[in-house]
């Protein structure tokens, strides 16, 4: 049986893993199942200066599950997304609203499971990545919330989102973010697990039913919540460090940095298997 080395970083998100060598992401057959049941646990697991290849990277991340093809993207390694604000990465524009608490791919049709983040290239200061657990969130409501949210539904948005960067869109954003899909979730998602958790972030745009800003302000006030004082994992990087989290059970977002130098991300991701309900 694998067994990983974890110092827990705060109470409810986040654990270092210590004494790790990158050998093991290719040699320990057991390593998947070690690191899926600490990621259930601990929502982020940290591997400080790892040193990891892509390659062995990809190969560990293929044992997690499928991997999402970004192979329409630069770099043309199907499976690394590059995450960088330089202007000449197409998806610059898009990755501006990584600096608002979200979870990733809520636009989808699935929400993928698990993301496999390596720093390549640091900002000089800042562009530290931020954790919160939505499982704590939900577990952190009182009895009368969790009654009255069983039943409330969230529409998410791409405009929602952009409209946080961009304040005064032109008509050709205006149209373009229009184009894309539209997603209500529930805002408490049960697991197959049984465990539930909120779902929460840059693209909820507002609660079906309810008063738009009325609905907003209760948004902001969760997702406030959530990212409260002592509930934040936040993680500096060092180059070559390697972070995985569960992308069902948690926020994140990326601090503020100088985006006229590099800071340069590769990212894997585990597609989900399981829809919010
Ligand atoms: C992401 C993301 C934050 C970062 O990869 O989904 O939000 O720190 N990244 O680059
Ligand atoms: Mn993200």
């Amino acid at each position: 049986m694998s067994t990983l080395i974890l110092e827990e970083i705060t109470e409810t998100t986040g654990a270092m893993v210590n004494d790790f060598d990158a050998e093991r992401l290719t040699a320990d057959e057991h390593l998947p199942d070690a690191v899926s049941e600490a990621l259930e646990t601990f929502g982020v697991l940290i591997f400080p200066k790892l040193n990891a290849s892509d390659e062995a990277l990809v190969r560990f991340c293929r044992k997690l599950g499928t991997l999402i093809d970004f192979s329409h993207l630069p770099p043309e390694t199907a499976e690394v997304m590059e995450i960088s604000f330089d202007p000449s990465n197409p998806n610059a524009e898009y990755f501006a609203s990584n600096r608002f608490w979200h979870i990733d791919g809520l636009l989808d049709e699935i929400a993928p499971k698990t993301s496999i983040l390596t720093a390549r290239v640091t900002s000089e200061t800042g562009g530290e990545t931020e954790f919160a657990s939505t499982y704590a969130a939900y577990d952190d409501l009182s009895a009368d919330e969790k009654e009255l949210f069983a039943d409330l539904r969230v529409v998410h948005t791409f405009e929602a989102v952009q409209r946080m960067t961009y304040h005064d869109p032109t008509p050709a954003q205006l149209e373009e973010w229009a184009s894309r899909t539209v997603r209500e979730h529930p805002l408490v998602w049960e697991h197959d697990s049984g465990r539930r958790s909120l779902v929460l972030g840059a693209t909820a745009s507002h609660i079906v039913g309810m008063d738009v800003d009325k609905g907003r302000s209760l948004l902001a006030d969760l997702r406030d919540r959530t990212t409260g004082p002592g509930k934040v994992c936040r993680h500096s990087w060092s180059e070559g460090d390697t972070v995985i989290w569960d992308n069902t059970g948690l926020v994140h977002r990326v601090c503020d940095f100088d985006h006229a130098k590099p800071r340069v991300m590769h990212r894997s991701t585990v597609a989900g298997q399981e829809k919010i309900k």
